[in-house]
C-alpha cells in the first residue's frame, strides 16, 4: 500500500472516529412539567410531573456526555430542576452552577439545562428543587461506560432501575 493510500486510510478512519464521538457525546431531552392525576395508596391526586410520567422520564448517557434538557414550564410553579450528583466543571462546590440551579423556569417559560458529565458513572438521579414537588417530579440518569470501557464488574445482562420512596404517616 503507498504512502499515499494509507495516508488517507488514516484520515479515513480518523473521520469516522470522530464522527462516532460526536454522536455519542451529546444527547438532548425535552422535559413538560404538567399537572397529572395519579392514584397510589389509594388516593387520587393531581400532582406537578415531566410529561406525565412517574417517576419521570429516565434519561440515559455515557461517562463524559453532555445532556442538554430542555425544560418546558407548564406548571402553575416556578421550578427547578437539580442533576444531584453531578459535578459541574463550571462551579467544583456545588452539584450544579448557582446561576442555574437557584433560578426557577417560571410558568409558561423554558430552559435548557447544560448537564456536564465528567468522571460521574452509574445511576444518580435528577429531581425539583422544593419542598414538595421533588416528591413528584424526580427521575434517574443512568450513566453507562465510556464507549470502548466496561463495567467495574461483569456486564450486566439487563438493567431495571428501582426508586425507593417512603410515605410519613401523620402522627
Ligand atoms: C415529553 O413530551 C414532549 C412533548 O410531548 C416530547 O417532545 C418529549 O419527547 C417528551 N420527552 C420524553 C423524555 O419523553
Ligand atoms: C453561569 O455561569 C457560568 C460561569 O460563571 C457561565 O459560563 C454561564 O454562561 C452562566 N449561565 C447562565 C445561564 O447565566
Ligand atoms: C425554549 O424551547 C424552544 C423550543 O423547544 C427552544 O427553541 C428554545 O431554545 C428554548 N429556550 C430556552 C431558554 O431554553
Amino acid at each position: 500500500m503507498g504512502i499515499c493510500r494509507l495516508g488517507f486510510l488514516v484520515g479515513f478512519l480518523w473521520f469516522m472516529a470522530m464522527d462516532c464521538m460526536a454522536q455519542s457525546n451529546t444527547h438532548h431531552y425535552n422535559f413538560v412539567l404538567q399537572q397529572a392525576q395519579f392514584t397510589r395508596l389509594c388516593e387520587t391526586k393531581t400532582m406537578l410531573t415531566v410529561n406525565g410520567s412517574f417517576p419521570g422520564p429516565t434519561i440515559h448517557a455515557r461517562r463524559g456526555d453532555t445532556i442538554y434538557v430542555n425544560v418546558h414550564n407548564e406548571g402553575e410553579y416556578g421550578v427547578t430542576i437539580h442533576w444531584h450528583g453531578v459535578k459541574q466543571p463550571r462551579n467544583p462546590w456545588s452539584d450544579g452552577p448557582e446561576n442555574i440551579t437557584q433560578c426557577p423556569i417560571q410558568p409558561g417559560k423554558n430552559f435548557t439545562y447544560e448537564v456536564i458529565l465528567s468522571n460521574e458513572e452509574g445511576t444518580l438521579w435528577w429531581h425539583a428543587h422544593s419542598d414538595w414537588s421533588r416528591a413528584t417530579v424526580h427521575g434517574a440518569i443512568v450513566i453507562a461506560p465510556a464507549l470502548g470501557t466496561t463495567y467495574p464488574f461483569p456486564a450486566p445482562d439487563a438493567e431495571e432501575t428501582i426508586i425507593l420512596g417512603r410515605q410519613r404517616v401523620p402522627s
